[in-house]
């Protein structure tokens, strides 16, 4: 995935890209599974978790030397005997990335709305707050990663909890910033365009970028230092400004 002539060993990244150990939610697919690609290039070890043991075992074949755990992280129990595990299993365990995320597409009148909207809820926002908390009383911990999305700025009202939770993740992420810095922990926020996974259903984003293509900006951007990654679309709504945020709304929104 990296072309060594245009990646040379990273030089100014504030966050060591190389002998981390990195606990990547979700990291059976998409962009979990391009960001446990990316890691495992650099030389880290990668341990990802999700529910689907046979797209977690696809990934051990194909990464040799990263492992799975199934966890739901629906469940306020499996996210706490997950991470019990990790410390007693791994406690040189030093990054957690919160990638795992769904995205449910929904009108107010579908009878089964507050229970979509809870899940998504619990996954999204309630599971990133709930592992960091737990991570953070890890002796090694020193980055978190949280994934957002560019959806924390403008809204597709079709998928209107989802955006929602993407906002809160955003906003959540720089206060930790803030308030972990102090403990020189690093607190990073990976914030991606719209890109071809099975995110909300197999299909939905079949004409979106590759995942391949997003993760060499996350390279870039890491290896920069950056705190906050976007690109394309996201970058374009993390910049902008009233008008043109309500442009994009009329555009999603006709
Ligand atoms: N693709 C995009 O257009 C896009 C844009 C902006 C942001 N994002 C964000 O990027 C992140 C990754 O999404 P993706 O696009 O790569 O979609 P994806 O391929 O569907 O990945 C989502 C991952 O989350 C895991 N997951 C879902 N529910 C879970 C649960 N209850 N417990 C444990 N793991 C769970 C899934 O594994 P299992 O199903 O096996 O559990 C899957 O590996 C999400 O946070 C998403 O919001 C995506």
């Amino acid at each position: 995935m990296l072309n060594e002539m245009t990646h040379p060993i990273p030089l100014k990244a504030k966050m060591n890209l190389t002998n981390n150990k990195i606990l990547i939610t979700g990291g059976g697919t998409g962009i979990g599974k391009g960001l446990a690609q990316l890691f495992h290039q650099l030389g880290n070890s990668v341990i990802i978790c999700g529910r689907r043991k046979d797209v977690l075992k696809q990934v051990e074949n194909e990464l040799p030397g990263v492992i799975s755990y199934s966890c739901d992280l629906l469940s306020e129990n499996e996210r706490e005997s997950l991470m019990k595990k990790l410390e007693t299993e791994h406690p040189d365990l030093n990054v957690l990335i919160n990638n795992a995320g769904i995205q449910n597409w929904m009108k107010p009148e579908d009878s089964d709305f507050f229970e979509r909207a809870k899940m998504e809820i619990k996954i999204n926002v309630e599971a990133p707050v709930h592992l960091t908390q737990l991570f953070l009383a890890y002796r090694k911990a020193k980055t978190v990663i949280n994934v957002s999305s560019g959806l924390a700025f403008t809204q597709l009202s079709n998928v209107p909890v989802y955006c929602s939770t993407k906002a809160f993740l955003h906003s959540y992420t720089r206060s930790m910033r803030h308030l972990l810095k102090s403990g020189n922990m690093e607190v990073i926020e990976i914030i991606p365009p719209a890109l071809n996974t099975d995110l909300g259903g197999i299909g939905l984003h079949d004409s979106a970028p590759a995942v391949s293509d997003f993760i060499e900006a996350v390279y870039q951007g890491l290896n920069a230092g950056k705190s906050e990654i976007t690109w394309g679309f996201s970058e374009m709504m993390r910049n902008a400004g009233p008008v043109q945020l309500e442009e994009a709304f009329n555009r999603m929104n006709p």
